[in-house]
C-alpha cells in the first residue's frame, strides 16, 4: 500500500492517505505534550513503542470481540487503520483515584475506587477539553444515545479485559483514555491508541509509575519506564 499525502497531524501521531478510500497510515512520532500543549518535550522511542503496544493490545481485545480500526503494523512507527470520523469524545475509565479526579474530590491518589468510574471529555483543544455528560453529548451531537450506549458498554468491558491482562505482568491498570470512531457505515470501533501515553500504568508491587506521568511531572525515567512496559506486554 502507499502512503500519500499528510491528512492530519496530531500531537503524538501523524495520519496520511493511502491509496485505499477506506484505510489510512498512522505514523507514530516521539513527541510529548502535558497540560494541553503547554508543556513540550521528546520521549525517545516513544513512538515505536505506543506503535507496538497498542497494536499489541487492540489485537488482543479483537480477539475478545472489541471492534478496533486495527488492519496492520508496517514497520516500527506505522500502521494502517481502518479511516473513521472519530467521535469528538475521550472516554476515560477510571479504577482508582489519580489525577484530575484525586484533585477534584479530594481523593488521596490511589484511592481504590468502590466502582468504576467513566468520564467523557469534549475533544476540543481551544476549550482544553471540557469534561460533559450524557445530556451535554446528546445536545451538541457529539454521539447518538445509540453510539454512546455502545462506547459505555465497550469501555467497561475493555477495562474488564485489560485489568486482567496486565495483571498478569504486574501492572495496575489505574486509569485510561479511548478513543473511538465511526466506520463509513456508522459502525462504532474502538481507534487511536492504548499505550503509556494514554493511560496510567502502575507497577502492581512498587506502585511505581511505568507511564507519562514521569514525564507530566518532571519525574524523570519516563524513557526506561515505556521500554519496561513494551518489555512486559511484547517480551522485549
Ligand atoms: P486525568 O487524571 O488527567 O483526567 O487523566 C485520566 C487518564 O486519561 C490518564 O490515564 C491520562 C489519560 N488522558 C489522556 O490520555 N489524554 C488527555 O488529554 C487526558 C486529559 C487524559
Amino acid at each position: 500500500m502507499k502512503k500519500l499525502e499528510q491528512l492530519y497531524e496530531g500531537k503524538a501521531k501523524k495520519v496520511f492517505a493511502t491509496d485505499d478510500p477506506e484505510i489510512v497510515l498512522v505514523d507514530y512520532k516521539d513527541d510529548a505534550t502535558a497540560g494541553n500543549g503547554a508543556k513540550k518535550g521528546t520521549i525517545r522511542g516513544k513512538g515505536v513503542i505506543n506503535n507496538r503496544v497498542t497494536n499489541s493490545l487492540m489485537k488482543m481485545l479483537e480477539t475478545k470481540g472489541i471492534p478496533t480500526h486495527f488492519v496492520e503494523e508496517i514497520s516500527e512507527r506505522e500502521t494502517l487503520v481502518k479511516k473513521v470520523t472519530i467521535v469528538p469524545l475521550e472516554v476515560i475509565v477510571r479504577n482508582v483515584a489519580a489525577g484530575s479526579l484525586a484533585k477534584r474530590l479530594g481523593l488521596p491518589e490511589g484511592t481504590k475506587l468502590k466502582s468504576t468510574v467513566l468520564e467523557y471529555c469534549y475533544k476540543d483543544d481551544a476549550l482544553g477539553d471540557p469534561m460533559v455528560n450524557e445530556y451535554h453529548i446528546a445536545a451538541i451531537e457529539a454521539a447518538t444515545k445509540a453510539e454512546l450506549d455502545i462506547i459505555a458498554s465497550y469501555s467497561f468491558k475493555i477495562n474488564e479485559i485489560l485489568t486482567a491482562y496486565l495483571k498478569d505482568v504486574n501492572i495496575e491498570l489505574i486509569d485510561f483514555k479511548l478513543e473511538y470512531g465511526r466506520l463509513a457505515d456508522g459502525t462504532i470501533v474502538l481507534a487511536d491508541e492504548i499505550s503509556p501515553d494514554t493511560c496510567r500504568f502502575w507497577d502492581s508491587i512498587t506502585h511505581q509509575h511505568l507511564d507519562k506521568d514521569l514525564f507530566r511531572r518532571d519525574l524523570g525515567g519516563e524513557e526506561e519506564a515505556y521500554q519496561e512496559v513494551m518489555k512486559r506486554l511484547l517480551g522485549e
